[in-house]
C-alpha cells in the first residue's frame, strides 16, 4: 500500500560543502547535523526539541589493512530527500506501518588516498535517527578488514541506563538500573555465569540500551538490519559520557571481512520525552528491507505447548539414559537403559497433543527427542547430534499421524550444542526430514561455546549463519525460533519466517534461580526493540518445587501477570509454557491464553515506564476483538486503562483477569479473580495491580 513516495533530491554546490548539513524529521521535533571537524573527521549531532540527545560525535572505520577511514575526510556530495510510504507487515503488531523520514546521504572523499570514498546515509524520522556507513564500488576500494568502527555518541548527561553486561556470547542477563556513571562499580555483579560468555570492558554494554534522561527524555540505542557485519556492543567512556562501538571479534581479533559493494548495519537513536512512544516506534522495522519472499502465505502465527517446562524445572530430562560417553553412530541407543524419566516419549507427547487439540491451540514443541542429549552440555564437542535420529521411544511416525488427525503441528527442536559447523553439515538434511514428517517450524539452540572454536555468537561469522538458516529454511517453508542466536535487528520484515528469538533472560531463568520481579517492564525497552521474544509465558505453577522437590527458584509474578505478557510481549509466536495437567486445574484462567490472538490489526500503548509498568492493548488481526495486558514491577499500582480504540457508539463485554485482594507475587501468586464488566470508548478503568501482579483483558 503506497501512499506518497515525494523525492526532492537537492545535490548541493560544492562551495556548501564546507559548512553542515542538517536535515529534521518530519514534524520538525528532531534535528540532526552533520560536520566535518578538524582534520576531515566526519562527526553529528542530534536534538529533540532542541534539548541535546547526542553531543558532537565522531564517526569513521579503523581497518586493518588499507588506509583508515577516520579523518581526510572532504564532503563531494551531499543529496537531500524525503520517504513517505506505508506497508503491511506479514504478521505483526499493527495491520499497517508508516515509513516516513527525511534522508541526508553525504558523500566524503579522502583526497589522499586516492580520492577513496564513502558513503553515509541519516534517515530521520518523527521517532529518531538511524544511520549508516557504505562502501561504494570504486577502483581504489575493494577488500577490507574492519579493526573497529568508531561510531560514538555522546551523551548529553549521566543517564539513568537499563544495561547489561557488553558480551560476545550472551544477554542473558538480568538487567541493571544504574546512572551511566555506576556501571564500573557495579559491572562485577552484572556477569552472572552462563554456559558461554566472553565480557569485554569494566564499561562494556549491550544494545538494545535503553535510558532515560534527568530532564525526561528517553532514549534507546539499537540497530537494525544486521547482516553480514559483527554484532554492534558499547563501550561507555564514564568521565566524558561518550558510548563507542565495539564490535564483535572473531576468532583472530578481527571484526569484519568487507568487499566493496558493502554497507554496514543501520546505527539506532529512538527518542521521545514519552515512554510509550519508545514501544510504539517501527524505525527499526521501517530500516529493514521489505520481504525478500514472493509467497509468504505458509507464515502463520503460533500458539504453543511443549514438552519443555518440565524439562526446566529438572522433573524431566531431555536425556534417555543416565550415561556419559555416548557418541553417535558408536553408541547403540536400544541398549541403553533408559532413565525413567525422558518427557519425549510417544506416550507423553500423545497428551499434550491432546491437550493442544482440546484447547484449540496450533502446535506442540518437543525437546530432547533425539539422540546425543546425555553428553554435550559444557563439553564443546564437535559432533553430538545430526538433527535425524530419533531416540528409541519416540515415534516420529506414529506421532505424526496422530497429531496430524488431531490438526496439530509438532514444532521441531535442533539444539546444536554450539558446533554450527556441525549443524550446517546437516542442515539439508534436517529440514528435509522435517518436510517429510509434517513439521513446519524449529525452534533451534546454540547453548554452549560455538565450534569452529574460538568465534563468537554475536562474530559476522555467526551472524551470517543464522540468516543462512533462516532463508534456507524457508526453501523448506519451514518457521524459526532461533535461541542464543544473535539479538534481532528488524530483521523479521525482510525475512518474516524468522517468528521470535530468544536472546535474553526468558523465563527458564525463573527455574534457575528467578528473574527480577520488573524484568518484564525492562525487555519491551530493550531486547524487544529489535523483534520478537519467545519469552515462553504462562506458568501458573509459579513455585518450581511443585515439579522439583529440590527446585527452590519460583517465577517473580503473580499469575495474571503471567496472563497479561501475552500482550505486552509482542511475538506471533507465543508458547503456554506451563504443564496441561496444571492448566486443567485453572481452566477458567486458561481461557484468556486460549482467546488471545497473536497477530494484531492495531496496537495502543496505553501507559509506560521502563522498569516500572506497561499496558497495552492491541486489535486482534482481522477480528472485532481486543486484548489488553498491563503488568507492574515489584510495586502494586493502579493501572488506568482506557478504552478509546473500541469503535464509538458500542456496548462491548470485557472479561477481567486481575490480581485477587490479597495477591502478591512472592506471598499469594494464584490469587485472581475473573469479572464481566461494560465497556465502551469513553470507559477508564481504574484497576489495581499486585505487587509483581497484572492484569488481562479480553473483549469481544
Ligand atoms: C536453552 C533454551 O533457551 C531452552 O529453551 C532449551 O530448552 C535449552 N537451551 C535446550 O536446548
Ligand atoms: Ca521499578
Amino acid at each position: 500500500m503506497r501512499k506518497i513516495v515525494l523525492i526532492i533530491t537537492t545535490i548541493l554546490g560544492s562551495v556548501w560543502y564546507a559548512g553542515a548539513q542538517e536535515i529534521n524529521s518530519p514534524d520538525k521535533n528532531l534535528s540532526m547535523k552533520f560536520e566535518l571537524q578538524g582534520n576531515g573527521i566526519p562527526t553529528y549531532q542530534l536534538s529533540y526539541k532542541k534539548k541535546k540527545v547526542i553531543k558532537t560525535s565522531k564517526l569513521g572505520i579503523e581497518t586493518k589493512d588499507v588506509p583508515a577511514m577516520l579523518s581526510g575526510f572532504s564532503v563531494t556530495n551531499a543529496e537531500q530527500k524525503t520517504f513517505d510510504e506505508s506497508w503491511n507487515p506479514v504478521l505483526g503488531e499493527q495491520k499497517t506501518i508508516r515509513n516516513h523520514y527525511n534522508e541526508l546521504l553525504v558523500t566524503l572523499t579522502q583526497k589522499d588516498i586516492k580520492n577513496r570514498f564513502i558513503r553515509i546515509r541519516f534517515r530521520l524520522f518523527n521517532d529518531g535517527l538511524g544511520f549508516r556507513y557504505e562502501f561504494p564500488e570504486q577502483p581504489n576500494l575493494n577488500y577490507f578488514i574492519i579493526k573497529e568502527e568508531r561510531t560514538q555518541f555522546a551523551l548529553a548527561g549521566d543517564h539513568k541506563a537499563f544495561w547489561l553486561p557488553g558480551d560476545f556470547d550472551t544477554q542473558e542477563y538480568s538487567t541493571m538500573t544504574s546512572d551511566l556513571s555506576e556501571v564500573r562499580g557495579k559491572m562485577k555483579e552484572a556477569v552472572t555465569p552462563n554456559a558461554s560468555q566472553t565480557t569485554f570492558s569494566p564499561t562494556g554494554l549491550q544494545t538494545p540500551l535503553m535510558m532515560k534522561s534527568k530532564d525526561g527524555l528517553y532514549i534507546n540505542i539499537h540497530e537494525a538490519a544486521l547482516v553480514d557485519y559483527s554484532t554492534m556492543s558499547l563501550n561507555l567512556d564514564d568521565k566524558n559520557l561518550i558510548l563507542e562501538s565495539y564490535l564483535t571479534p572473531d576468532a583472530i581479533g578481527d571484526k569484519g571481512y568487507m568487499q566493496a559493494p558493502a554497507q554496514s548495519p543501520w546505527r539506532t537513536i529512538v527518542v521521545s520525552d514519552k515512554a510509550t512512544d519508545i514501544l510504539a516506534s517501527k524505525l527499526i522495522l521501517n530500516l529493514n528491507e521489505p520481504t525478500k519472499y514472493k509467497d509468504v502465505s505458509w507464515i502463520k502465527p503460533i500458539k504453543y505447548v511443549g514438552v519443555w517446562w518440565e524439562m526446566i524445572t529438572g522433573k524431566s530430562t531431555w536425556a534417555y539414559a543416565d550415561i556419559e560417553n555416548v557418541q553417535l553412530g558408536v553408541t547403540d541407543y536400544s541398549k541403553l537403559k533408559p532413565n525413567g524419566k525422558h518427557a519425549a516419549n510417544t506416550a507423553h507427547v500423545k497428551e499434550y497433543i491432546d491437550f493442544a487439540a482440546k484447547n484449540g491451540l496450533d502446535a506442540v514443541l518437543v525437546e530432547g527427542w533425539n539422540e546425543g542429549w546425555e553428553d554435550w552440555f559444557g563439553k564443546t564437542k564437535d559432533y553430538v547430534f545430526d538433527f535425524v535420529t530419533p531416540y528409541p521411544d519416540f515415534d516420529v511416525k506414529e506421532l505424526h499421524r496422530y497429531a496430524a488427525a488431531k490438526n496439530i503441528k509438532i514444532i521441531m527442536h535442533h539444539e546444536t550444542s554450539g558446533s554450527v559447523r556441525n549443524y550446517e553439515r546437516h542442515l539439508d538434511t534436517a529440514y528435509k526430514f522435517m518436510v517429510n514428517n509434517g513439521y513446519n517450524s524449529v525452534k533451534s539452540g546454540y547453548v554452549g561455546n560455538i565450534i569452529p572454536r574460538g568465534e563468537h555468537h554475536y562474530g559476522q561469522w555467526l551472524v551470517n549463519h543464522y540468516l543462512y538458516a533462516i532463508t534456507k529454511a524457508a526453501d523448506y517453508k519451514i518457521m524459526v525460533n532461533a535461541h542464543e542466536a544473535v539479538r534481532p535487528t528488524g530483521l523479521n520484515r525482510t525475512y518474516p519466517n524468522l517468528l521470535a528469538n530468544e536472546a535474553a533472560r526468558g523465563t527458564e531463568y525463573e527455574s534457575f534461580g528467578g528473574n527480577n520481579a520488573d524484568h518484564t517492564t525492562i525487555l519491551p525497552f530493550t531486547r524487544l526493540m529489535g523483534g520478537p521474544m519467545d519469552y515462553t509465558p504462562g506458568i501458573f505453577e509459579t513455585r518450581v518445587s511443585a515439579y522439583n522437590p529440590e527446585n527452590t527458584s519460583f517465577v517473580h509474578s503473580t499469575l495474571t501477570h503471567q496472563l497479561a505478557l501475552y500482550v505486552t510481549m509482542y511475538s506471533p509466536l507465543q508458547m503456554a509454557a506451563d504443564l496441561p495437567e496444571t492448566y486443567n486445574k485453572f481452566m477458567d484462567a486458561f481461557q484468556f491464553i486460549k482467546d488471545v490472538a497473536a497477530d494484531w490489526d492495531e496496537t495502543d500503548i496505553l501507559e509506560a515506564e521502563p522498569g516500572d509498568y506497561i499496558t497495552i492493548a492491541r486489535k486482534a488481526k482481522n477480528k472485532n476483538e481486543w486484548y489488553v495486558g498491563g503488568i507492574t514491577d515489584e510495586n502494586p499500582r493502579v493501572a488506568h486503562i482506557s478504552f478509546s480504540y473500541l469503535p464509538k457508539g458500542q456496548t462491548f463485554t470485557a472479561t477481567v483477569y486481575a490480581d485477587g485482594k490479597d495477591a502478591s507475587y512472592d506471598k499469594n501468586p494464584q490469587s485472581y479473580t475473573i469479572r464481566k464488566i461494560k465497556v465502551n470508548a469513553k470507559t477508564v478503568l481504574k484497576q489495581p495491580l499486585a505487587a509483581g501482579g497484572g492484569v488481562a483483558i479480553s473483549i469481544k
